[in-house]
């Protein structure tokens, strides 16, 4: 398979560029700037890009790389850090901008390989305090700014392309052609990063790891777990056992929709390990939100060793971890590179052959058309995040069997209305909250003291910023009425509007 190096060296983009390269059917993986040039060597890679980085190339804190990457013979684009990255390795001058170009600026640009099928004026984003002041020897200019005189360079003969602006963001016009010239006109890729042929080599990958062993995987029903179970389903079939640990905590009825779906779709040994009442035991009394989360954390997987611990370690241990979970940064932080790995210490007594991770080469969006393929209902496959803690982040206070009940009836109400009207697919997420909170109400000619609902709903692309959305009255209207008419032991309902930042999507 064809591989494109993305060279991280501390962008906030550095994802985004690999993605943007899969888009274009390549397959691409991301290394920190701190990795070896012997390792570059041997993974024959068609191209290398350098991203872009916070940091000036003359701050000697600043990441660098070795002059040997650019004599490899493999074609490099640098992009903005990148790009004055390569003008300083090879002899140029980089200094501080008289103008710093925040934003979309105007690009002129001139005939290049890189620059195949886009006009002679476009609109590019563009984010640097330094610049190209002089191009080293052999590079020619390729396009300018106003304010930028290079605002990108070549060097045909060594195959060596440079852009200031980040070709990778929605905001640069032509920015996804730019990187479809350079993997097509420049590395000569073909593209064969296509989701079936990805399937069948996994299956062929997972068959040949597991042999005529036995594999668990923990089932969350969220949609990583329930990929990874259908390639292993594909791959060995009854060999492997899923244990969905149900903490009781889901939305209403989805542990049975969980349960119905895998049973009837795949051929495997699938266990549900009801533990609801075990999990309340544990919550008793507990109002803190980080030793809520701490404890269903633990106890989820303290269930799930119990599992494990049957096998008697002859089994196989399969995770639904992504790429993104793998991905060191190129921050240099080694301990933080550490700790976001997804993936779980195991308890001493807890054997197993070795762990299995069929999705850790995916980003979402292609764990998602893994999916589909594999025939998984759209249902699951596009669900909306559901915290790992599940209702128990949503339900303020204590948590109980009671409020449990009444946030999944009034949960339900809400879902059903945001179906009907249309608005399931055009929120990224919605749900209710149970606050610890009774106001007065009156229904009929009685005062009553009864519980409060939170609506929450928000739309954004990546979760780390969210804008509250904007559902119209008469559906807000007619869910609030639902909700105080159907659930016993509500008369007041409230619809949050308030962003992230400074509130988050969840409550706790
Ligand atoms: P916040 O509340 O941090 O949430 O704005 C951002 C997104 O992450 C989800 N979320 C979680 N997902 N385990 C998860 O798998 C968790 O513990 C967890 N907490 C929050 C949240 O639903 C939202 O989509």
């Amino acid at each position: 398979m064809e591989k494109i190096l993305v060279l991280d060296f501390g962008g906030q983009y550095n994802q985004l560029i690999a993605r943007r390269v899969r888009d274009n059917r390549v397959f691409a993986e991301i290394l920190p700037y701190t990795a070896d040039i012997e390792t570059i060597r041997k993974n024959k890679y068609k191209g290398i890009i350098f991203t872009g980085g916070p940091n000036s190339v003359y701050d000697m804190s600043s990441p660098h790389y070795s002059r040997e990457i650019l004599d490899l013979g493999v074609p490099v684009l640098g992009i903005c850090y990148g790009c004055q990255l390569i003008s300083f390795m090879e002899g140029g001058e980089v200094s501080t901008a008289p103008v710093s170009e925040y934003g979309k600026i105007e690009l002129t640009i001139n005939t290049s390989p890189l620059f195949d099928n886009i006009p002679e004026k476009s609109v590019v984003w563009m984010s640097h305090t330094d610049y190209i002041s002089s191009v080293p020897e052999g590079y020619e200019v390729i396009a300018s700014t106003p304010d930028c005189p290079c605002a990108a360079m070549q060097n045909k003969r060594k195959g060596i392309y440079a852009v200031q602006f980040h070709p990778e963001v929605t905001h640069s016009e032509y920015g996804e052609q730019v990187l479809y010239n350079f993997l097509y006109n420049i590395c000569h890729c073909k593209g064969d990063w296509v989701m079936d042929s990805f399937i069948d080599s996994a299956v062929e990958k997972l068959k040949a790891q597991i042999g005529d062993k036995q594999v668990i995987l923990g089932l969350s029903g969220g949609v990583d777990s329930s990929v990874a179970a259908g390639l292993l389903s594909r791959a060995v079939g009854k060999q492997i056992t899923c244990v969905f640990v149900d903490q009781g905590l889901m939305r209403k009825d989805e542990g049975d929709f969980v349960e119905k779906t895998f049973t009837s779709l795949f051929d495997m040994n699938f266990v549900r390990v009801n533990c609801g009442e075990y999990f309340l035991e544990k919550l008793k009394g507990v109002t803190d939100p980080e030793q809520k989360r701490k404890i269903i954390g633990t106890e989820f997987f303290n269930v799930f060793w119990n599992e494990i611990r049957k096998q008697n370690g002859k089994g196989y241990f399969a995770q639904g971890t992504i790429y993104p979970d793998c991905i060191e940064s190129g921050k240099g932080d080694a301990d933080v590179i550490k700790t976001h790995h997804n993936r779980v210490k195991t308890p001493d007594d807890v054997e197993f052959l070795g762990i299995i991770e069929p999705l850790a080469d995916l980003f979402k969006d292609e764990v998602r058309r893994v999916g589909e393929k594999l025939g998984i209902p759209r249902e699951l496959v596009w669900r909306q995040p559901f915290p790992g803690p599940g209702l128990g982040v949503r339900i303020i206070g204590e948590i109980t069997k009671e409020k449990v009940k009444l946030l999944q009836e009034a949960d339900a109400v809400l879902r059903d209305e945001m179906s009907k009207n249309g608005y399931e697919s055009r929120l990224s997420q919605f749900f209710c909250v149970l606050p610890d909170v009774k106001t007065v109400g009156v229904m009929g000619d009685h005062r009553t003291y009864e519980n409060l609902i939170i609506i929450r709903a928000v739309t954004t692309d990546d979760f780390m910023t969210a804008d509250w959305a904007k559902i119209p009255y008469d559906i807000l209207a007619k869910v609030s009425n639902r909700i105080t008419n159907e659930c016993k032991g509500i008369n007041r309902v409230v619809y949050d509007i308030t962003s992230k930042p400074p509130a988050t999507v969840e409550y706790e």
